[in-house]
């Protein structure tokens, strides 16, 4: 399939990656694309679509996807990270259902709420943002890496029941992004743009991951060592 045509909604587009996301598909040639915004007031980029969304009320997902219903290509993007002090510090239960509600509980309902619109002569897709830290086990994250992992499972079980309707899904791994997600860790991060472009080129070529920066690459070839990185962070290099 191509972008080029396509009608792309990408949620979380205010800012970070899901901005980058709209940008590039109208850049590579988009017909339409529509930004999912929580405030669209605030939303203001040629070219571009505000729609108002919030991937944790369904009846603002059911709105949205009314809206955009001849979106062709959907891209789960909306998400949010938050540290704690260790996996079992007294806020990781309220902070995981926060996180959940978000980065899990909204892949899903987002995505059913589009399930009807998206063509399947294989001109429909779906690109979800997942993380290194789908695989990666790094306390401080502890919540904020189960909902991806949990997201990664849940994804993959999408693609196979859109196989027969020939939708391409593509999951998209990577560690630190320069956004504002990452604005307080002074680490190397992959630019926004070069994440969204591997993921538009993976899902242009039929291909169902993508491991967008060498951590994840590393990560990625590590899950079947004897002693995976998961397990043993100091096995990877990155
Ligand atoms: N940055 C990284 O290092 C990194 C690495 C791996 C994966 N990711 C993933 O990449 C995705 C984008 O992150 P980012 O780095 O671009 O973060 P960001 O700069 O903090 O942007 C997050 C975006 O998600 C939106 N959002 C949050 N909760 C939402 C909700 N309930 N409904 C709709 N939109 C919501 C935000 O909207 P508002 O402007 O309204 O807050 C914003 O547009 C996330 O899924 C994140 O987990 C990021």
């Amino acid at each position: 399939m191509k972008i080029r045509n396509s009608v792309v909604f990408v949620t979380g587009a205010s800012r970070g990656l899901g901005l980058a996301f709209a940008r590039e598909a109208l850049a590579r040639g988009a017909a339409k694309v529509y930004a999912g915004v929580r405030n669209p007031e605030g939303f203001s980029e040629p070219g571009i679509i505000p729609v108002k969304i919030d991937v944790t009320d369904p009846d603002s997902v059911t709105a949205a996807a009314k809206i955009a219903s001849d979106v062709t290509v959907l891209v789960n993007n909306a998400g949010i990270a938050e540290i704690l002090a260790s996996p079992l510090a007294a806020e990781a239960e309220d902070q995981a259902r926060r996180i959940f509600e978000t980065n899990f509980y909204g892949v899903i309902r987002t995505t059913r709420a589009f399930e009807a619109v998206l063509p399947s002569d294989g001109d429909g897709g779906v690109i979800n943002v997942l993380s290194d830290v789908s695989w990666r086990a790094v306390p401080f994250l502890a919540p904020y890496s189960a909902s991806k992992a949990a997201a990664w499972s849940y994804i993959n079980n999408i693609r196979l029941h859109f196989r027969e309707r020939k939708i391409g899904v593509v999951g998209v791994h990577v560690g630190f992004v320069d956004t504002d997600l990452t604005k307080d860790f002074d680490v190397p991060k992959a630019s926004p743009v070069d994440v969204v472009r591997q993921a538009y080129d993976a899902l242009e070529t039929g291909e169902s991951e993508v491991l967008a920066d060498t951590g994840s690459r590393e990560l990625k070839q590590s899950l079947s060592a004897a002693v995976p990185g998961y397990i043993d962070p100091a096995v990877l290099q990155a």
